[in-house]
């Protein structure tokens, strides 16, 4: 099965549409969101209808989780402005649909989730000792998260200790031929806000036959999605990060 496997498009409509088209042009028989659709970009909802015609997989990240309960306080400054523009331009329809994402799914003997499966939306793993407790927490082959929109891959062999880092390429794509005695633990990064140094949406490409991983990075029209958060006036930090990818 072909998969496109993508996380914290985060209403940038410009960037999920590139990496939709990008997608359907591969071919992908299924697309896996490992949460966080929403926040920080204007477009929260065309973000959730730019994939009405593919079959999707969507799970819950810590944005969902925010408009859910309504709690914006583990946000810092920024964000919390962000989320709290979203809470007021997200209509009750959108907020069943995200009800009902699940923080962990297991599909064809795949553990998804946003953060790492010690705590599903909140946990950062992103260094060797947090990928070795997460290895620790399924049994499957391959678990694919998001949350730090940082691309990064982990993978460990049987009997190994610490798990060992696999290292983007310099223009911040993965190419991973995944061997049959290794798991893995892979981060897509982030489609609509990298804060890997690349501005270039995130996607990442999944062959569970060929065993393949490949994460691409692709150019869109950034200055159109930053006009568009200067224009809803929400910070100017906002617009400018998405140019330079922190
Ligand atoms: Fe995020």
């Amino acid at each position: 099965m072909l998969y496109g496997i993508i996380s914290d498009i985060h209403g940038n409509l410009e960037a999920g549409i590139v990496v939709k088209e990008f997608l359907q042009r591969k071919g992908v028989e299924k697309i896996l969101i490992l949460g966080d659709i929403i926040g920080y970009g204007v477009n929260p909802e065309e973000c959730i209808d730019v994939f009405d015609s593919m079959d999707v997989v969507f799970v819950k990240g810590n944005h969902e989780e925010a408009i859910i309960t309504g709690d914006f306080d583990i946000f810092t400054t920024d964000a919390k402005i962000s989320i709290e523009w979203t809470d007021k331009h997200f209509s009750s329809i959108y907020r069943e649909k995200i009800s009902e994402w699940k923080e962990v799914v297991e599909i064809d003997n795949l553990v998804l989730c946003h953060g790492g499966l010690i705590e599903p939306l909140y946990f950062y793993t992103n260094t060797r000792l947090k990928a070795k407790k997460t290895f620790e927490q399924f049994k499957f082959r391959y678990c694919f998260i998001g949350h730090t929109h940082f691309p990064m891959a982990f993978c460990i062999s049987e009997g190994q200790d610490m798990p060992s880092i696999i290292a983007q390429e310099p223009d911040g794509s993965l190419h991973i031929i995944l061997e049959e005695d290794k798991r893995y633990i892979i981060n897509t990064g982030s489609v609509g806000q990298p804060r890997d140094g690349n501005p270039n949406a995130c996607c990442g490409l999944f062959d569970s036959e060929k065993n393949i991983f490949e994460l691409h990075r692709l150019r869109y029209p950034v200055e159109i999605t930053a006009k568009k958060i200067l224009d809803a006036g929400l910070p100017s930090s906002l617009a400018s990060r998405i140019s330079r990818g922190i």
